[in-house]
């Protein structure tokens, strides 16, 4: 839990609580029957490569138990991939597969699994026991991003993501997410990965926070996490940023991954993003978005003509760090 001195410091600069965001953002901006589009990642995956966005190659979808038995045909051409349930969370569920040794598959963990391991994992999700209120599920099998080599000195296995929270197109803040030994190479803060603040005006990184404590170094790489540039930094903001138009939903979490080989990726979208965000950045969200309402309301009713690029150039100036 998140110590109360930490907890009134963050209060003071408008951190945002649960119950907050659920009421003036999730529920003021986020039409419930749009959250199907991010709720099902193969749904999410379909919309943004009709708009030409990248996102990691579908293999192939398990939906049916009759549909396992054509799992080894479906991966034999795939050295290496993701299986993932549609309708996860937090990282429950996901098995990265790295590559294949004697017939085996071994994770990114290094564990060695059977093609009857995976068969009974795939059943596990139809089953929905990884999923969103528990309801059947689709298994995902997908292209495995390698991650660039500007991570690897902060970075224990696994792919690091980029969260960037997005108010009716606006990016208001961003977090990047380090795998950690315990994490097992996900990137999920509840499964023991770091978060990272990011200054928005230029993509380069702040202090971090691991299980709710405030870091300046990997635990398992000894690096320190602050500094970092990110790469191709304004087409992360301009992507997450143009996810407002993907959905119509108002105020999101749009996870990127950035691929060695094809560059920035959509990896999911979240409806109900975590707040832990804030505690990276040591910032509130609560005055940020406020700000971005203050903006539209005065730029009311002509908020349409507002391009993601107008967006984008508005939130790097408005929320840059200044004191570095
Ligand atoms: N295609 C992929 N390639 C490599 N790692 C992945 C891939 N998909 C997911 N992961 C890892 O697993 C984590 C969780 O997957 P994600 O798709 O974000 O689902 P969840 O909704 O459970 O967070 C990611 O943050 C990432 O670290
Ligand atoms: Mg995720």
């Amino acid at each position: 839990m998140l110590g109360l001195k930490t907890w009134l410091a963050l209060r003071s600069r408008g951190v945002l609580g649960i119950n907050q965001r659920n009421g003036d953002l999730v529920l003021k901006y986020n039409a419930r029957h749009l959250y199907p589009l991010v709720d099902d990642k193969l749904i999410t995956k379909e919309r943004a490569m009709a708009s030409g966005m990248r996102v990691p190659e579908l293999y192939g979808v398990v939906s049916t138990e009759q549909g396992i038995k054509d799992l080894g045909a479906m991966l034999r051409p795939h050295a290496d991939f993701v299986i993932k349930p549609a309708q996860g969370a937090g990282g429950d569920g996901v098995l990265v597969i790295n590559d294949r040794f004697e017939g085996l598959y071994r994770t990114s963990g290094g564990k060695l699994l059977s093609l009857d391991d995976l068969e009974f994992h795939i059943s596990s999700i139809l089953s929905g026991i990884y999923s969103l209120g528990g309801h059947r599920d689709c298994a995902i099998i997908e292209y495995r991003v390698k991650p660039d080599p500007v991570f690897s000195a902060i970075s224990f296995e696994g792919v690091p993501d980029i969260r960037i929270i997005v108010l009716r197109g606006y990016p208001v803040m961003a977090m990047l997410r380090l795998p950690t030994r315990q994490s097992h190479g996900k990137a999920n803060l509840h499964q023991g990965a770091i978060g990272v603040g990011v200054d928005l005006a230029t993509g380069i990184t702040v202090g971090g926070t691991w299980h709710n404590l405030k870091i300046q170094r990997h635990p398992d790489t000894a690096n320190p996490v602050s500094g970092v540039q990110l790469p191709y930094w304004d087409e992360f903001m301009q992507m997450a940023s143009t996810c407002y138009e993907l959905t119509g939903l108002g105020y999101l979490g749009v996870d990127l991954v950035l691929d060695e080989a094809q560059g920035p990726m959509i990896l999911e979208l979240n409806a109900r993003p975590g707040l832990n965000i804030q505690i990276a950045n040591d910032a509130g969200l609560m005055g940020r978005c406020r700000d971005v309402e203050q903006e539209l309301a005065m730029r009311a009713p002509r908020v349409w003509g507002i391009t993601p690029r107008k967006r984008v150039a508005w939130c790097k100036q408005r929320f840059a760090v200044t004191d570095q």
